[in-house]
């Protein structure tokens, strides 16, 4: 492992110059750590792993092996993207893992949102050792920590502790590319690096991903009317302008349903409950103030275009009392 910390006086990373004068320096300091042996990434399709993936195919090509596990629990759209870019585009090694029915048949009944997560995660790091498993010849796993995530467990990491909680047989030295890099860092890394801004610049996204926004028990009709009201709700956002200025927004459908009227006929449906909040650091949250009329036509759209839907509500709780999340 080299060991790598952020110089007291480093400057910021503010300009295209740098970020492409840090990618330099760092290609050749990944070079050097790993020669010619193959390197393992869980690649979320997040920021950090995304900026990760693309700073180490950039310096090693297909000695790069990332792996993309669909829990399932991801937005519309977003396994889509990953291959896209990744796959399509940067012709990275790739290995996609489409996990849903395994997520979705572990989850099946769990009402507890700490047991759901604890299953989500204990999967994922399952799937991931299995793919890892399956290779020979890897010696390092790349991660995509940040400087913050240092400063907040500044005696938790030492080196190989962190990979991920991986099983013990799983030894690798880590990749930590990004690691002195504050976040609006990593992403001018990303955007000099060709990343699609949608990607860079993407609100923060739970690792238990919808799992937590399907309160209660996970049903995969439930789940689909949360992506599709996400989806559409990060349309209009994007149409209105509030995608970049709102720090995070999105849907959650509730295991409760109320009786309802379409097309002139009674119906006993779930609400979509919408959420918009912004925050410095997600110890507290103060509500987006929608307006009305962007409201409305939310309203209009999800009760239309999601089956099951007949109500949308809107929460306009602040952190404290309520969390971001509902579970
Ligand atoms: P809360 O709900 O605690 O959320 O106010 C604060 C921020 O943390 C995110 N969050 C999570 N992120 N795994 C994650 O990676 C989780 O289990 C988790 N729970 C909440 C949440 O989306 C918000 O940005």
């Amino acid at each position: 492992m080299v060991e790598i910390r952020r110089p007291e006086a480093m400057e910021r990373i503010s300009s295209r110059e740098m970020a492409e004068k840090f990618i330099e320096e760092q290609m050749t300091l990944i070079k050097e750590q790993v020669g010619d042996k193959k390197v393992l990434l869980a690649l979320s399709g997040g920021v950090d792993s995304s900026v990760v993936a693309a700073l180490l195919i950039k310096a090693i090509g297909k000695q790069l092996i990332c792996v993309h596990v669909n829990h399932g629990l991801l937005r519309k759209g977003e396994p889509e993207q990953v291959i896209e870019v990744f796959k399509n585009q940067m012709d990275a090694n790739l290995i996609y893992r489409d996990c849903t029915d395994r997520f979705l048949d572990k989850l099946a009944g769990i009402t507890d949102p700490e047991e759901k997560r604890m299953i989500i995660g204990n999967e994922f790091i399952e799937v991931f050792a299995e793919e890892a498993r399956k290779l020979d010849g890897v010696d390092f796993l790349a991660q995509g920590t940040i400087w913050p995530d240092i400063l907040e467990s500044e005696d938790g990491i030492k080196a190989h502790h962190n990979a991920g909680g991986l099983p013990e047989d799983l030894d690798f030295e880590l990749v930590e590319p990004v690691r002195i890099l504050f976040k609006d860092e990593v992403r001018m890394v990303g955007e000099a690096l060709g990343l699609p801004s949608g990607m860079v610049y993407r609100q923060p996204f739970p690792g238990p991903g919808l799992g937590v926004r399907c309160l209660g028990a996970i049903t995969r009709d439930r789940l689909e009317a949360v992506r599709e009201s996400d989806a559409i709700l990060r349309e209009e956002f994007a149409k209105h302008g509030l995608a970049e200025k709102v720090w995070q927004y999105f849907t959650i459908v509730p295991d409760f349903k109320s009786t309802g009227i379409k097309d002139g006929k009674r119906t006993y449906d779930w609400p979509v409950i919408v959420r918009a909040v912004n925050t410095k650091d997600a110890m507290s949250a103060t509500v987006e103030n929608i307006p009305f009329e962007l409201m409305q036509h939310l309203v209009d759209r999800i009760t239309h275009e999601v089956p099951g839907v007949s109500r949308v509500l809107y929460d306009f709780t602040p952190k404290p009392t309520g969390t971001i999340e509902w579970e």
